[in-house]
């Protein structure tokens, strides 16, 4: 294993271009989800601290946002060519406080890292408009700016690209920011503070306050001069934040909760839809927004489909995402995921769900629950209704089309959703029918930074990544010109 996260392990909070601790001086622990070690501190801040972040975007606003873009993507991508170079080191951190094995910590890196890239570049694309005028002596003319100071919230599950994919679109823009990480994985946005200090991008564009998440929320939300929240979260805690922000209204991002639909036709080539369904299941241990949370397959292919999957649920390997060997699965963030899901999974047995395989924490530690295989499930449990985010692939029967996009549709979210299909024709109409941001057709891995991500209904608001991911960090102005 690399030493040289140690580097990187930043035990300060970075305010105004200074590494510092808490004005009480107060800290937090973190754990290695693996076996419960302690990675390390960082200090547990609250209101006083936070303004003191905004104070500094504030007044590096006034000079960061009249850089040309073409500054800026310098500073950037030097910022982007630092995290590849440190790739392993920024890896093996993620790997000790979130769990994730270090292919997949890597992986994240690189995903992360191309946010900065493809901002960088779409920055300096922001163009305005001229419209045409209705008058001899007016021109119309439209022109964008950086909105101001953002606020970003992000989460443990991809501590380093949820990071990026908010911070390299307003950075590229032109805002400055402030960024509160979850407090059990604040070790990887440290770490790309580190690099951006390196990289020479100028002291107060970019904040990390991290403690008492109300106490940091409250003020991030009632600061006037903070002109847009960008948050990764539950949708709870999502709505909150909204009802918080109209008091100074605020642009918002959310990227909110999902519960994506599986549809596998009985069409569809059984060994690429099993392998994807894995995929879209397994990933990050089905601790993402977009897993596959309900698997819906038509009853033609279905006993197929089944016994596929239990095999390849029985071949995943478990284990300390470090190991070597690498293992496929590492440990749940905390004891709170495998109580929910342990009681998900009681919850549908109790209503007449079959456990094929799994369905108990794991004998390796108590953060590891055994990868799972359900059938016979419907769509009334709670497993259906809820984000599972765990290792639990839950299976349901369907007949129709029809059947399928209803069941699909009949959440208040609507993030991801995934469909197997050879036919060109019902790719396009489930595509259509979807209630979701994104349709994923025969593939379940689609995040890459030049497409759109987000969702509709209360998944949330906005769009990240691609063209339009720029879009939420400028205002637009319009100049209306007498030319006489
Ligand atoms: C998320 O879970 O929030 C992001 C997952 C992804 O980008 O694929």
């Amino acid at each position: 294993m690399t030493r040289d996260y140690q580097t990187f392990l930043k035990q300060q909070a970075y305010i105004d271009g200074q590494w510092c601790l808490a004005d009480n001086a107060q800290v937090l622990p973190v754990y290695n989800p693996f076996d419960q070690s302690l990675v390390g501190h960082v200090p547990n801040m609250g209101g006083s601290e936070t303004t003191r972040a905004i104070d500094a975007a504030a007044a590096a606003l006034v000079s960061w946002s009249k850089l040309t873009a073409l500054v800026r993507a310098d500073y950037l991508l030097k910022w982007h060519d630092l995290i590849l170079t440190n790739k392993a080191a920024l890896a093996t951190l993620m790997t000790l406080e979130q769990g994730k094995p270090l292919a997949e910590a890597v992986g994240e890196i690189e995903f992360g890292a191309s946010f900065i890239r493809w901002f960088a570049e779409e920055g300096r694309r922001t163009g305005g408009d001229i419209i045409p005028t209705e008058k001899d002596n007016l021109r119309y003319l439209v022109i964008k700016q950086p909105i101001g100071v953002v606020a970003a919230i992000t989460p443990w599950n991809f501590p380093t690209a949820m990071l990026t994919r908010k911070c390299a679109p307003a950075l590229a823009a032109g805002c400055t920011m402030v960024i509160k990480p979850s407090e059990l994985t604040p070790f990887s946005a440290l770490a790309l503070a580190a690099l951006a200090e390196q990289a020479g991008i100028p002291k107060g564009v970019l904040n990390i306050v991290m403690g008492d998440a109300k106490a940091i929320g409250d003020v991030l939300c009632g600061d006037a001069r903070v002109r847009k929240l960008t948050f990764t979260g539950s949708t709870n805690i999502g709505k909150l934040l909204y009802r918080q922000c109209a008091g100074t209204v605020k642009k918002l991002s959310l990227e909110l909760g999902g519960n994506a639909p599986v549809l596998v036709f009985d069409d569809a080539d059984l060994d690429k839809a099993v392998a994807q369904v894995m995929a879209a299941k397994f990933r990050n241990s089905g601790q993402t927004c977009v897993c596959a949370n309900r698997i819906f397959v038509q009853t033609g292919i279905y006993d197929r489909f089944v016994a596929a999957m239990t095999v390849a649920v029985q071949n995943l390997s478990l284990g300390n995402g470090l190991s070597v060997p690498p293992v496929l699965i590492g440990p749940l963030i905390n004891e709170a995921a495998i109580t929910k899901i342990q009681a998900l999974v009681d919850q549908a047995v109790s209503k007449g769900a079959t456990v094929v395989y799994g369905g108990h924490v794991d004998p390796l530690g108590r953060q590891f629950y055994t990868p799972t295989l359900i059938v016979n499930a419907d769509v009334s449990m709670d497993i259906a209704q809820d984000e599972i985010f765990g290792p639990v692939a839950v299976i349901y029967r369907f007949e129709t089309e029809a059947q399928a996009i209803t069941w699909a549709n009949s959440v208040p979210v609507g993030l991801a959703a995934y469909c197997f299909t050879a036919n060109i024709g019902r790719t396009w109409r489930v595509s259509e029918q979807l209630a979701f941001g994104i349709v994923s057709v025969n593939t379940g891995l689609f995040s890459n930074a030049t497409t759109p991500f987000g969702g509709v209904k209360e998944s949330g608001l906005g769009r990240e990544g691609s063209k339009y991911g720029i879009e939420d960090y400028l205002d637009i102005k319009y100049i209306c010109l007498d030319i006489n």
